[in-house]
């Protein structure tokens, strides 16, 4: 196991990396979830494989989690190395934002305003702007990003294509614990009584896969202990409107205690009904 080469700006990025290179944006934290996205990015390519580690102050709204978030800069840098990542990129936010916020940001458009965006308004322009800087910063491939946060995946890929941003997004499926809760750097502000309520979205979601039905998750959120829902939504797969036959998405929000949690799935709503 060979440790990954620790850089902290562009200019040692591009004095140590050639082309070709793959991308995993994270705010670290890292769990399985980030592995597999390392995992997902080196069977893209030989290149040299990148994980950044920044937290970006520019997508926490103020009263947000940005002082808590977890920092786990040493244990991140174990999994990077366990998984065969080369380069760690952990700029400071100086280098992010050189002279402060910046001027001139993404606007995520309308989907930006909606689910996760309608509680968070600032939310998506903080990160499709670090995005666009990390990829200005990396220049990868190839970029990979978690369907756990489906939206954010979903804005990212348009943005690229908008803005003619030459790499190519990867979505990397939602890895779970055994009983069905989606990773994610945020579980760890649970309490165990919280972490089993919690379950209450991926059972809902499951429900809803399995019966092809929205009602079934409506139920099991209904009957939840300690859960309060944002929005439980249908969409498209592309997020659009909620189609009435085929391939759709269904995305739960909801606060467990303090902590704010996100999952989806994909359904299949078969045929659809052929009306009257
Ligand atoms: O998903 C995340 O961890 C962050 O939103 C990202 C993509 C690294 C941007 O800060």
């Amino acid at each position: 196991m060979t440790a990954p080469l620790v850089v902290g700006s562009r200019a040692e990025l591009d004095a140590t990396l050639p082309g070709g290179r793959l991308l995993v944006p994270t705010m670290g934290a890292l769990h399985e979830g980030h592995a597999s996205l390392l995992r997902l990015a080196r069977a893209h390519g030989d290149g040299p494989l990148v994980a950044s580690v920044f937290v970006n102050p520019m997508q926490f709204a103020p009263g947000e989690d940005l002082e808590r978030y977890p920092r786990t800069f040493e244990a991140d840098l174990a999994l990077c190395a366990r998984e065969g990542v080369d380069v760690v990129f952990a700029p400071d936010v100086e280098e992010v934002y050189p002279g402060g916020d910046p001027q001139v940001t993404v606007d995520p458009g309308p989907l930006g305003a909606e689910l996760e965006g309608a509680s968070r308004p600032t939310h998506f322009r903080g990160v499709l702007t670090v995005v666009a800087k990390l990829l200005g910063l990396v220049r990868p491939e190839v970029a990979v990003f978690g369907e756990k946060d489906y939206q954010q995946l979903t804005l990212v890929r348009r943005m690229v294509d908008d803005l003619c941003l030459g790499v190519r997004v990867a979505g990397a499926p939602t890895v779970r614990d055994p009983d069905g809760l989606a990773l994610s750097s945020r579980n760890r502000y649970l309490s165990p009584r919280e972490r089993e309520q919690a379950l209450a979205l991926s059972r809902a979601l499951d429900a809803a896969r399995r019966t092809g039905a929205v009602e079934a998750a409506e139920k099991v959120l209904a009957d939840a202990d300690g859960v309060a829902v944002d929005y439980l939504a249908l969409r498209g797969p592309d997020l659009g409107p909620a189609p009435v036959a085929g391939p759709a998405r269904l995305l739960v929000a909801a606060r467990v205690g303090t902590t704010r949690l996100i999952d989806n799935v994909a359904l299949d709503l078969g045929a659809g009904s052929e009306g009257p």
